[in-house]
């Protein structure tokens, strides 16, 4: 047991790393650029600085498969930060944070109850364990055309439906900022001692404002995967994984993260993990209220330009939306005659501005902690000059909806590793995928491994090509063909996956 109480001011990972540096230390280990001395470009570069302190796990700095000392010391930090009972630190993103949790509490044939619009790092957790998904969908917003959250009554459905699941996966918030119902839904599923597992890749932030949807920790789930690198303000790449509760084995959860993680983690992003807790610990409070005022300022002008539609506090009565994030600005576009892909490039090529992302129908700018008024003004004057500039006004470009949600015919891991053939994904309808596709970001997938190609999914992916978005998934790197199973299913495979069949509709 670890007894020894720490401060939040405190350092731990940096305070080390610091002490090696200034005991003037003579390296004979990896990395091999020897803090520097071995790349002068790149210590040129990056900096002298940053390179001394790149260094890797020995005695003095702790080892991250079995921290024991400062790494241990960090964590426990962090998980007091965030109201956890433990907290892993991560260095492969919170890709590994969500495959780690899926595969602590699934083993292979288990089934997991998870919505359709996770990210394609739950894909991954789910064909890495051999778990089957029971696919919940998101309610959906036709007029902004993304996901929004799922009702507690879907899960309740999932739940009674498929009692034997062994946990149930969440997205808190969404990419857009959209937060379903999390603390009904954990009620629900600790009533049936069912674990809550939480993708919170957009949430560092949210425990930092009461106006904020709730955080993981604070609506009581179990496992909750956090990006401090999106909006928590570390090192890209460095993440969070936080635990409580008594439905998860943390021995387990140590073992998977031993399995899957780096043993060779960069200790620049471990000091930075540790330098944006203590500012979180220190400032958050008020620096999250000052980008939440901020993007709710910026939402306001940007809502008085013709032609632009800002999502805003309405967002809430739609269904599936239970709670939303601000510091998310949706602003749709296709009033302009404009795709958001369309009006990302302008942004980008005219006014040296890059959008966090983009879709058939709108951009989104994120508001973070580097975030003031002037970078805000920036984004606000440019958008008034695009919809000024324009002739065609309220001629939308595209009427296509979201595709409505494929049959997993098969699980996504026997699709995964199944014999497969390559084909035009124009021939495609009616065949199993063995990849997914999807436009990145969001890397929500269009067709995951194990579900049937519709000719609605081939039309949508014709037109986000059309549109030069950011298509990912597939061998072929320009999405025009597709690797499907080889063989047609067999009866007894039909059989035997009939469970997987298993998407559950939103009442
Ligand atoms: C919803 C969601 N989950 C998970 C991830 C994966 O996070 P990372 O890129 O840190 O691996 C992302 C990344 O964008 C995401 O948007």
């Amino acid at each position: 047991m670890f007894k020894k109480t720490f401060e939040q001011k405190q350092l731990p990972i940096y305070a080390a790393l610091k002490k090696y540096t200034e005991d003037g230390t003579t390296s004979f280990h990896v990395p091999g650029h020897k803090q520097g001395r071995g790349n002068q470009e790149m210590k040129k570069l990056l900096g002298s600085a940053c390179l001394k302190l790149d260094l890797t796990c020995m005695e003095d700095l702790d080892n991250i498969c079995n921290p024991v000392s400062v790494i241990k010391e960090a964590e426990t930090l962090a998980a007091q930060l965030y109201g956890a009972e433990h907290a892993y630190f991560l260095v492969n993103g919170t890709t590994c944070g969500i495959q780690a949790m899926i595969m602590s509490v699934c083993e292979p044939g288990d089934k997991i109850i998870i919505p359709r619009n996770a990210h394609k790092s739950a894909l991954g957790g789910i064909i890495l364990s051999g778990a089957e998904p029971i696919y919940i969908e998101p309610e959906i917003d036709d007029s902004l055309g993304i996901a929004m959250g799922v009702k507690a009554e879907t899960v309740a459905q999932a739940l009674e439906k498929h009692p034997e699941a062994k946990a149930i996966f969440l997205i808190n918030p969404t990419y857009y900022g959209i937060a379903s119902e999390l603390q009904t839904i954990v009620n629900l599923a600790h009533a049936f001692r069912k674990p809550v597992l939480v993708d919170e890749a957009h949430g560092a932030h949210l425990k930092f404002d009461s106006r904020l949807p709730l955080s993981a920790m604070e609506a009581g789930a179990d496992l909750a995967a956090s990006s401090t690198h999106k909006l928590g303000g570390s090192l890209t790449q460095s993440s969070l994984l936080l635990q409580q509760g008594d439905l998860i084995n943390s021995k387990k959860v140590k073992a998977v993260l031993n399995l899957i993680q780096t043993t060779s983690p960069s200790y620049l992003l471990l000091a930075s993990l540790d330098i944006a807790r203590k500012q979180l610990a220190e400032k958050g409070e008020r620096l999250i209220t000052a980008i939440y005022d901020l993007a709710q300022w910026a939402r306001s002008e940007i809502n008085k330009i013709e032609g632009l539609d800002v999502m805003g506090e309405e967002v809430l009565e739609q269904p599936g939306c239970f709670a939303w994030d601000p510091t998310k600005i949706v602003v749709n576009v296709k009033a302009l005659g404009l795709s958001g892909y369309e009006m990302e490039k302008i942004l980008r090529k005219k006014y040296q501005i890059q959008v966090e992302l983009s879709d058939l129908f709108n951009v989104l700018a994120v508001v973070s902690l580097g975030d003031n008024r002037e970078s805000l003004r920036k984004l606000i004057t440019a958008l008034k000059e695009i919809a000024e500039g324009r002739s065609v006004k309220n001629v939308v470009k595209y009427f296509i909806p979201l595709p409505t949600l494929p049959e997993l015919a098969i699980s996504p891991r026997k699709a995964f590793f199944a014999e497969t053939r390559l084909i035009p994904l124009d021939k495609a309808e009616g065949e199993i995928s063995a990849e997914m596709i999807m436009a990145y970001p969001p890397g929500i997938p269009l067709v995951c491994p194990g579900e049937k190609i519709t000719q609605e999914i081939i039309d949508y992916v014709n037109v986000l090509r059309k549109e030069r978005a950011e298509l990912q998934g597939t061998e072929d790197p320009e999405v025009k063909e597709i690797k499907v199973l080889k063989k047609r299913l067999s009866m007894a495979e039909k059989t035997e996956t009939e469970n997987v069949k298993t998407h559950v509709r939103a009442i």
